[in-house]
């Protein structure tokens, strides 16, 4: 199989007119995102889950077995007993850590291909990503098929090795061009990203990390919190047969049409996640207030938003804390009325681990740990 030679960006026959009402209700759907993230006093506290679970589903299509409980356990320093797992952690970890890095990094610099490597880079820092050249664009022909099949018997086969770097430089200035519709411009960006599958691994990954980058930089987000992984991994099949199908007779603006139905759907799930959140945080407040007539109330409440898994102890260690009886004492009153749950009990001198199971629940989108109130509903949430 000879590697595909792919079109020079912008590519030719993309149908704007037949596009146009998706357009159209793709930035409206869109636009209803951005107007939450303005009215979201404490992005960073609220959106925090969304990122983790973000960064769980993409790293899921790759194979990794983690779920959003895993990272939070690990990170209240509960690591699972299996070493894959621990190595599934890890990557997905990085994945977060990637993100994380991208919205610092475009603050300072618009986008090029260096930010590129560099996430890359992030994203690979682990024993799996040893051999697989990271941070650097691929100098040998890759190909994509099942595994350790032999070239001839490939999916698809990226371009060679040899022109790579031009057709970067060429995707990279189209990312930077005005073209006549943004998110149109993206399909385009996301869909040639996976045909130069510029990097020996992780393309797939880095394709859906530079999504909400580029509608950052382009300010049709205020951040860059949005997120396709559920939509891809939902319509994986039609995902790949459009991808594969690229260059052909139309293919481009099916592609485009498929694309535009993603951000339409994958707008409308985040910003019910982030309002049933916000919902969330809302009653949680008042009712943590009620509860304990606090001054510490609303910085432990913003730190069980930011880790919804968590040791007793954790919280001694953040600035403008009570006593540690004191922290206990407000601990098990949100215990006792049901906000808080136990994931491990404490022993000797070692500190319980608590979840602020209801939280963790709604970004999941189903029950996985116990609480008393019903699972992620945006007409629940937005009645509580
Ligand atoms: N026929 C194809 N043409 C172009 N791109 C493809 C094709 N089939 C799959 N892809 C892309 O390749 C990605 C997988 O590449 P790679 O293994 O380098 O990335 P990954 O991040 O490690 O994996 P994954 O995407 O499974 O998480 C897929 O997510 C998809 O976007
Ligand atoms: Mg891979």
């Amino acid at each position: 199989m000879e590697p595909f030679e792919p079109e020079l960006l912008p590519p030719q026959g993309v149908n704007l007119i037949a596009l146009l009402p998706l357009i159209g209700v793709a930035n409206r759907a869109i636009a209803t995102l951005d107007g939450l993230f303005y009215g979201i006093p404490n992005p960073n506290v609220l959106l925090s889950p969304i990122t983790t679970q973000e960064a769980v589903l993409s790293s899921r299509i790759e194979g990794t077995q983690a779920d959003l409980e895993d990272i939070l356990k690990f990170e209240a320093g509960e690591p699972p007993k299996e070493q894959s797992r621990r190595e599934d952690i890890h990557e997905v970890m990085n994945y977060r850590n990637a993100l994380r890095l991208s919205e610092k990094m475009l603050e300072d610099k618009p986008f090029c291909l260096n930010t590129l490597l560099k996430l890359h880079s992030v994203l690979m820092d682990s024993v799996r990503g040893h051999n697989k050249a990271r941070g650097q664009f691929r100098t040998i022909q890759n190909w994509i098929g099942k595994s350790d099949c032999p070239i001839e018997e490939a999916a698809f086969v990226p371009p060679s090795p040899i022109y790579l770097q031009e057709h970067m430089n060429r995707w990279e200035a189209y990312w930077h061009s005005e073209a006549p519709d943004a998110l149109v411009q993206l399909s385009v960006l996301h869909a040639q990203f996976e045909i130069l599958h510029p990097f020996n691994d992780g393309n797939g990954r880095l394709g859906r990390m530079i999504i909400p980058l580029f509608l950052f930089e382009k300010k049709i987000l205020n951040r860059p919190s949005f997120y396709m992984s559920a939509f891809f991994d939902a319509r994986r099949d039609e995902y790949i047969t459009l991808l594969r199908a690229l260059g052909a007779p139309g293919s481009w603006t099916r592609w485009s049409r498929f694309f535009l139905e993603g951000i339409t759907v994958q707008a409308e799930e985040n910003t019910k996640k982030a309002r049933a959140i916000q919902d969330l945080y809302e009653r949680l407040k008042k009712q943590v207030l009620d509860l304990t007539h606090s001054q510490y109330a609303v910085p432990l409440l913003d730190f069980m938003f930011e880790r919804p898994i968590f040791r007793s102890s954790d919280i001694s260690h953040l600035e403008h804390m009570p006593s540690t009886p004191m922290i206990a004492t407000l601990l098990g009153k949100l215990k006792r009325n049901g906000i808080l749950h136990t994931v491990r009990e404490g022993a000797g001198s070692r500190a319980q681990v608590l979840a602020l199971a209801e939280l963790i629940n709604l970004c999941e989108g189903k029950n996985v740990l116990g609480t008393k109130s019903a699972t992620f509903n945006s007409q629940n949430t937005s009645s509580l």
